[in-house]
């Protein structure tokens, strides 16, 4: 991977709107056919109709739950089909929410997981083989820049200790396949302006201090066209004044006392 992208085929899941979308954008821009993938084909069919009418490349629009093994095998399966090969995998199909823990219903623990870690490592998993073969390969992970705050950001533990253990995976599967050629970066956002952060609570209560998509789109550039023999394993790209400190650890929460 590095130079001569064109030509190229990747698959984006979360791809019709929010950082997704914007990735699916950059790596048209840069020549690369696609498969987009998310759940609700309405909005999916109209972001494939714009990308491929403003990069004009190939787009294949394929619904796809990714908490569903069935629909990720269909998603693999069909790429190949279409194009006959997978070069770029960009990870980003995503959910979000915030509970005190011992509020958070099971059902959206579940969901969280499935979607958030299972979903990209199961996805990964299904089309590593055939990059194997190939020599050579890309995969982004869109993990999240809440896994450099340590402890992780206070309700929201869940969503972001999934992420620190998908970082840690990406980082663990660039070791072990870096001899096939294969390249995993994983991209940490700050908290950036898409409806998945309008609906976390006290988040967006100061919007200036949301980040646009545009240094993840630039990041992911970075990533693809670096030369073929290296590989940045992580970039953040995180708000000037990143808002999770702040409004999610209020001080005074953890020190009802002063
Ligand atoms: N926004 C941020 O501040 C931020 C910061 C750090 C990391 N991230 C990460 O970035 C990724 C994208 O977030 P975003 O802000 O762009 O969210 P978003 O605007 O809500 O978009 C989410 C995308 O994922 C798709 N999706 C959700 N669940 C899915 C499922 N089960 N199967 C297939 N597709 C599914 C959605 O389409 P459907 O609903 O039609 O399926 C949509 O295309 C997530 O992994 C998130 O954790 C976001």
């Amino acid at each position: 991977m590095g130079e001569g992208l064109k030509g190229k085929v990747a698959i984006v899941t979360g791809a019709s709107r929010g950082i997704g979308k914007s990735l699916a954008l950059t790596a048209a821009s840069l020549g690369i056919n696609l498969t987009i993938a998310a759940r609700n084909e309405g909005p999916l069919k109209e972001a494939a109709a714009e990308i491929s009418n403003k990069h004009k490349v190939d787009v294949l629009a394929l619904p796809c739950d990714v908490t569903q093994l069935v629909d990720l095998e269909n998603l693999a399966n069909k790429t190949k089909e279409k194009f006959s090969r997978v070069d770029i995998l960009i990870n980003c199909a995503g959910v979000s929410s915030q509970y005190p823990f011992q509020n958070q219903p099971i059902e959206d623990l579940e969901k969280l997981a499935h979607t958030n870690y299972l979903g990209y490592v199961r996805l990964i998993r299904l089309v590593i083989n055939d990059m194997i073969k190939q020599k050579s390969g890309a995969i982004i992970n869109i993990v999240s820049g809440s896994t450099l705050v340590d402890p992780v950001p206070r309700n929201f533990i869940v969503y972001s200790s999934l992420k620190v253990g998908l970082r840690a995976f990406s980082k663990g599967l660039f070791w072990e396949l870096r001899d096939h050629g294969i390249k995993v970066t994983s991209i940490l956002p700050g908290v950036t302006d898409t409806d998945l952060t309008g609906k976390l609570e006290n988040v967006t209560s100061d919007t200036s201090r949301l980040m646009s998509t545009k240094a993840i789109e630039d990041a992911v550039k970075f990533a693809l066209t670096v030369p073929a023999n290296v590989c940045p394993l992580e970039i953040s790209v995180i708000n000037q004044q990143t808002p999770w400190v702040a409004p999610i650890i209020p001080f005074k929460q953890q020190h009802p006392d002063k």
